[in-house]
């Protein structure tokens, strides 16, 4: 459960994960300095995938941003991180948390690969720019209304571990660019492997860079999900992990507790 942004009321994220969509309208006007103040607290609290990686996320206005053709958003955050082993999916993982605050609290949001901040924000981080997400008061449907309305893969296509349908459904409908969903979970119910796929050419000039992101982000709803099943996680990295041909590993969810 977490506490809404914009409420009193306490939200069961893993419901949010059913009905998220990404939102790309929104009414200009500004969000209140108390929800923008209780949003930077929230960043200061998110969940590292590792521990060990300097992020920074700074709240910019739409005016700070070159949009290269995509709609304004009142607010973005624009996420910088220092460069090491694992720091694009670290950010998914991380940011992902965010964006489902966002959508609990009744505020839209979406990740946005195209745009970028304009130099004088670039040059206000030590650390490397990676992405902004948009945010603000959607002036579109905040919710989808069945989960049909997913346009994803079969679960089939993203794992070939038996009896793990419910626990992997959320991460079926997390959101990656241009919904590539580049990811694939093997091994077993109780120590899953996250790997990535390999893009065909025409595709992978644009998503190469988001493929670590994207499966950091289904990383967070697989965790979510373990977590609502009651299952305590514990993320780990083994380089040495033995995955299907084609597949490429990020990382270890190992489930505590029997099912
Ligand atoms: C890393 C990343 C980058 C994205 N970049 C953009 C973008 O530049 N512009 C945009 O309109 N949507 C962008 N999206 C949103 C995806 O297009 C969207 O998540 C996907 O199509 C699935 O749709 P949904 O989020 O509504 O479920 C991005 C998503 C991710 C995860």
């Amino acid at each position: 459960m977490v506490k809404s942004l914009t409420s009193e009321v306490e939200v069961d994220i893993y419901d949010i994960i059913f009905k998220r969509k990404s939102i790309r309208k929104y009414n200009n006007s500004p969000l209140d300095e108390s929800v923008l103040t209780q949003i930077s607290e929230e960043i200061n609290n998110l969940t590292p995938l590792y521990d060990d990686i300097k992020i920074d996320v700074k709240i910019i206005s739409g005016d700070d941003v070159k949009l290269r053709g995509m709609k304004q958003a009142p607010h973005y955050l624009a996420i910088f991180s220092e460069k090491k082993e694992g720091y694009l999916t670290n950010i998914g993982f991380m940011l992902q948390q965010i964006d489902l605050l966002f959508s609990a609290s009744g505020i839209g949001s979406c990740w946005q690969g195209i745009p970028s901040p304009k130099g004088h924000v670039i040059k206000s981080s030590d650390l490397k720019f990676i992405i902004l997400i948009a945010f603000g008061m959607p002036t579109e449907p905040l919710y989808r209304e069945d989960t049909s309305e997913f346009k994803r893969k079969s679960l089939e296509n993203i794992t070939d571990i038996k009896d793990a349908n419910e626990l992997l459904e959320p991460v079926r409908l997390a959101p990656s660019a241009i919904n590539n969903q580049p990811w694939f979970f093997t091994g077993t119910k109780d120590m899953i492997q996250a790997c990535t796929n390999k893009p065909n050419f025409l595709k992978s000039v644009f998503v190469n860079k988001y493929i670590p992101i994207d499966v950091g982000i289904a990383i967070y709803h697989l965790k979510v999900s373990a977590e609502h099943f009651k299952k305590t996680t514990t993320i780990m990295f083994n380089k040495n992990e033995t995955t299907p041909k084609g597949c490429n590993y990020l990382a270890t969810l190992k489930l505590d507790n029997e099912w």
